[in-house]
């Protein structure tokens, strides 16, 4: 199998075990914090708990409320066509390609990036595909899955892309899917549009540490309708998967009562993103290596955001970036914008 991309640093089980834990006590330190969006998508690999993530979010996808998957995988076939010309006329024919995805999932690789990849892969020779996600889960169904379908060399990564040291040495096609783009803070104190602006600069840079050409294709959500983000972000589904932290810490030595919090999403106008909120629902005591940690009656831990940057805000942000925005699609009755940038 060819080696197409080295990352230095990835997850080790560990090092990610501490860091959660290191996590989890800030945010009972300080619950602004909301740095836990990273830690949602744990499964329980038949362990006998309610660590859930990835299956939860699955389950998200097929709910009605929740418009976005639907409404970007709607974006993407109507766009496919003049996205797929703009990308064949970018690289050259004779450009071998490799394909890089961040955070893919199985279901986003099947119904989002396959799509792309079907209607320009006659045009050039591919190297092959990686994926890049901190869940073991989706990086393992996604690479298994492209194989079968694309017979090309894979690798998977399990690692974080937005603090690891990744150098692509291919011409590449990245594909950044799902809005990833909103959820890229460790730290909610660090919400800020200089974030989103090192983001797209760090993956500019490291495009280019091969000398090579790179086109990147990312999804962005603008949606401020208050209506219309807490109800999709208000699923069942999609409150159980922040409140899987809770069960997550149980299973990592916390003690606490998971059920004695009540997570919901609530839209936050001055930061324009919807929050994970979980409310505690009495007086109790949280347990972390002997540290005790007295909670009140209706304290409120923040847990994860989804950002939504508002339209201007982000072709703002993309003028200053180092980037080149080839295109940008729209259809109509969304709020979601794809944009192909080029190095
Ligand atoms: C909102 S989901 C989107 C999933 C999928 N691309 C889609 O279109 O439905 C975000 C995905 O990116 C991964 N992710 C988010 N931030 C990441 C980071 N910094 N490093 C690695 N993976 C990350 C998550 O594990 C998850 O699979």
């Amino acid at each position: 199998m060819p080696y197409l991309i080295n990352i230095k640093k990835i997850k080790k089980a560990d090092l990610w075990e501490r860091r959660f834990l290191q996590n989890f006590q800030k945010s009972l330190k300080n619950y602004e914090f909301g740095g836990l969006g990273e830690f949602l998508y744990e499964d329980n690999e038949g362990k006998a708990d309610k660590v859930q993530g990835s299956n939860l979010w699955k389950k998200t996808l097929t709910d009605k409320s929740y418009y976005v998957f639907r409404e970007e995988i709607d974006l993407i076939s109507k766009s496919k066509k003049e996205l797929c010309k703009d990308i064949s006329r970018f690289f050259s024919k004779k450009d071998v390609l490799t394909f890089v995805e961040l955070g893919g999932t199985l279901e986003s690789t099947e119904q989002k990036t396959l799509p792309v990849i079907n209607c320009i892969k006659k045009d050039f020779s591919l190297h092959g595909y990686v994926n890049i996600d901190y869940s073991n889960q989706h990086v393992e169904k996604t690479i298994k899955f492209v194989e079968a379908k694309l017979n090309l060399p894979t690798k998977g990564i399990v690692g974080n892309f937005v603090n690891d040291k990744i150098e692509f040495r291919d011409n590449s096609l990245i594909f950044l899917f799902g809005l990833t783009l909103g959820n890229l803070y460790e730290d909610s104190s660090k919400l800020s549009y200089k974030n989103t602006l090192a983001f797209l600069n760090k993956i500019y840079a490291m495009s280019k540490s091969g000398k090579s050409k790179c086109g990147f294709v990312l999804s962005v959500d603008s949606t401020q309708d208050i209506k219309k983000l807490e109800k999709a972000y208000n699923v069942k589904s999609l409150t159980d998967h922040s409140q899987n932290v809770f069960y997550l810490a149980k299973r990592n030595g916390v003690r606490i009562n998971p059920s004695l919090f009540k997570t919901r999403a609530k839209w936050n106008k001055n930061l324009n993103c919807v929050q994970y909120i979980a409310e505690a629902q009495e007086d109790q005591k949280v347990t972390i290596n002997k540290k005790v940690y007295e909670i009140k009656k209706g304290d409120n831990i923040h847990i994860d955001e989804s950002r939504k940057i508002p339209k201007l805000d982000f072709l703002n942000i993309l003028k200053k970036s180092k980037w080149d925005v080839i295109n940008h699609y729209e259809v109509e009755d969304s709020d979601l914008t794809l944009y192909f940038l080029g190095s």
